[in-house]
């Protein structure tokens, strides 16, 4: 851990969940706002759907074919053949989305295209992998409320006031609405490729501007753009920061590959699933960011000479897993570094024996 950055403690818990009951104070209105957004990583994963030209068709076609054989049991001994090359970038033992709480819809609504569908033998190894990329990224995990307190503690003396946040993969946005109540950001931006999942943070930011709203008009005085309040964090800013977050945040539907990020002061992402595709967001911050804008991961660090590692924070200190903190740097070198290494990357015959225990799992709970 870099000494220079670590407060000299970090959280370990949640504090106590009880909704505010009195607003005297604007700190109250932004506790309540804070306390608004927990929960999201409980929500009800909705399966995909997909018509005529639907970006998530081929996910689901090719899901569909693993899938087909994960459920027939002679067909098992093929998917473990047509797996076992990528063991490295499934996380878990089988893949999250061919298994019942996966996001593969049981069938279509436009089946026709179901029709249409190839079987495994007839899809490339090539493509198999880039689902199971696909398919890991899409597994939905937020930070706890404490680990994002420690994190903007951490990050927080580093920020300067009017810098933008990019959350890329933001999910239901609860990082990056904390991030815009709890630090001086001028725009908190998150960038979402689920469209539901991006559906659902617009939702629960409107939800929070009307608890903030509430909260305002509870204050036993008006609140005026240049009264001090106090941040979360701790520091001291004016009302204003808290008036106009309406205008603060922001978010995106979109893959973050397609989103230029390069008035990012800050980069953060939830990245303990992006483990095979993160050379390539390193090459793509690289290409975009400016000098000394920040970028942190978690899990995974970025291997790249463009990014100088200010903090490591390993698991359980900061965030249940390893947080990494860079500045990017000046350098001429553009290319992508060898890709860092996979999480877990057991050897072919352990998983091959953990995938046959989770078939017969998978037979008792469905009573074959
Ligand atoms: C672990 S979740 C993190 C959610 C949020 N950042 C948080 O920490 O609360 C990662 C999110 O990245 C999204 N994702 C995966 N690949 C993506 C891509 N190429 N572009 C944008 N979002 C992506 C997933 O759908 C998922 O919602």
């Amino acid at each position: 851990m870099n000494s220079t950055l670590a407060p000299q403690t970090f959280r370990n818990r949640d504090r106590d969940a009880t909704p505010v009951s009195s607003f005297t104070r604007a700190e109250d209105v932004l506790e309540a706002m804070l306390r608004s957004i927990e929960g999201g990583e409980l929500h009800l994963r909705p399966t995909l759907d997909a018509g005529e030209g639907d970006p998530f068709l081929n996910y689901i076609e090719i899901g569909f074919a693993l899938r087909q054989c994960l459920e027939d049991k002679n067909q098992r001994e093929y998917l473990i053949q047509r797996l076992k090359p990528h063991v490295g970038v499934i996380i878990g033992t089988l893949p999250a989305g061919i298994q019942s709480h996966g996001l593969l819809p049981r069938t279509l609504k436009e089946s026709p295209q179901e029709t249409k569908f190839r079987r495994l033998e007839n899809i490339s190894d090539e493509e198999v992998r880039q689902w199971l990329i696909v398919d890991g990224g899409l597994i939905y995990g937020e930070l706890k409320r404490y680990e994002l307190e420690n994190y903007f503690d951490v990050i927080g003396p580093l920020v300067h006031p009017g810098g933008i946040m990019y959350d890329l993969g933001s999910g239901l946005g609860k990082a990056v609405m904390s991030a815009a109540i709890t630090l001086p950001f001028a725009r908190c931006i998150g960038v979402e490729l689920l469209e539901y999942r991006h559906r659902m943070a617009v939702d629960r930011l409107q939800v929070m501007l009307a608890t903030g709203d509430r909260g305002l008009e509870s204050l036993p005085v008006r609140l005026q753009p240049d009264d001090p309040l106090e941040l979360p964090g701790g520091s001291l800013t004016k009302a204003m920061h808290l008036l106009d977050i309406r205008s603060r945040i922001e978010f995106i539907e979109k893959d973050m590959f397609e989103v230029d990020v390069s008035d990012a002061s800050l980069v953060f992402m939830n990245s303990t699933c992006f483990g095979s595709f993160m050379h390539l967001i390193a090459d793509k911050l690289a290409r975009e960011l400016r000098e000394k804008t920040l970028v942190s991961t978690t899990t995974y660090s970025i291997n790249h000479p463009a990014f100088k590692l200010i903090g490591h924070f390993p698991a359980a200190t900061l965030a249940w897993t390893d947080l990494f903190l860079y500045e990017r740097v000046h350098c001429t070198e553009t290319q992508a570094l060898p890709k860092v290494a996979a999480l877990f990357e057991p050897g072919d015959q352990e998983w091959e024996d953990r995938v046959r225990e989770e078939f017969l799992a998978i037979d008792a709970r469905m009573n074959l």
